[in-house]
């Protein structure tokens, strides 16, 4: 069946309570958030952790384009137009979106506890904000480092298959502007907590790989 991220009915009486406190509590879920600039390997970099710890990915990006994609989906349009331009879709849908993925997850698990990837998101300091009130707090922040020219080359080589409407040129400049206005300013907000483990994602696949494991022991320990 497919999702709504509607608010629930209320029967037109009362609107739906304001929430005190987020829905997980960090003792039961545990969130990574994962950010990098487009074509950084934020996804390449998920699907490897999921393999060998067993982290629930979730992208952002893919929810977004899930969502769009979703017979009778009220926001399909916006957000068509938003991933065309670069632009931060408003971040009630995503955080709903997220937030549904989340329980879902968790429901299918049968279990109250979770640790979760969260790929591409934050990219506004609103929905870190909204997020973390509202969802659940966050342990770290897992951040990919990447030479805009070596995301580029990596976005157009993708584009020839990915069937995305914006791994094209003029997308990707789009994409790269909103990166540093609206979403290093993100990076830099969890810097000055100390939440930000920072890897250099230029190398191959594997070897960025490597430094992620690495960095993530450090920081976690070995039984992350
Ligand atoms: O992460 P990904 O490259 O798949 O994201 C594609 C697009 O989805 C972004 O350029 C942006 O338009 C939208 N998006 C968003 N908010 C997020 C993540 C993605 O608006 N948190
Ligand atoms: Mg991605």
């Amino acid at each position: 069946m497919p999702r709504s991220i509607e608010a629930p009915k209320t029967d037109g009486q009362l609107p739906p309570p304001v929430k005190s406190s987020p829905t997980f509590s960090p003792s039961d879920v545990t969130v990574l958030f994962v950010l990098g600039g487009p074509g950084a390997g934020k996804g390449t970099q998920c699907a490897n952790l999921v393999k060998k710890y067993g982290f629930t990915h979730l992208s952002a990006g893919d929810l977004l384009r899930a969502e769009q994609e979703r017979p009778g989906s009220q926001f399909g349009d916006l957000i068509r137009d938003y991933i065309k331009n670069g632009l931060i879709v408003p971040m009630e849908v995503t955080i709903q979106l997220l937030e549904n993925a989340m329980t879902e997850a968790l429901q299918k698990s049968g279990s109250s506890k979770g640790r979760f990837l969260i790929d591409g998101f934050p990219r506004k300091l609103d929905q870190a904000h909204k997020f973390e009130e509202s969802v659940c707090t966050a342990k770290m922040v897992l951040f990919f480092d990447c030479p805009e020219k070596v995301m580029e080359e990596r976005l157009l080589e993708r584009g020839k298959t990915s069937g995305r409407a914006d791994d094209n040129a003029e997308s990707i400049r789009k994409r790269f502007r909103t990166f540093i206005e609206t979403s290093m300013p993100v990076v830099d907000y969890y810097e000055k907590q100390g939440k930000v483990v920072k890897v250099d994602a230029t190398p191959s696949p594997d070897d960025v790989f490597i430094k992620t494991q690495k960095h993530l022991t450090e920081r976690l320990g070995k039984e992350f």
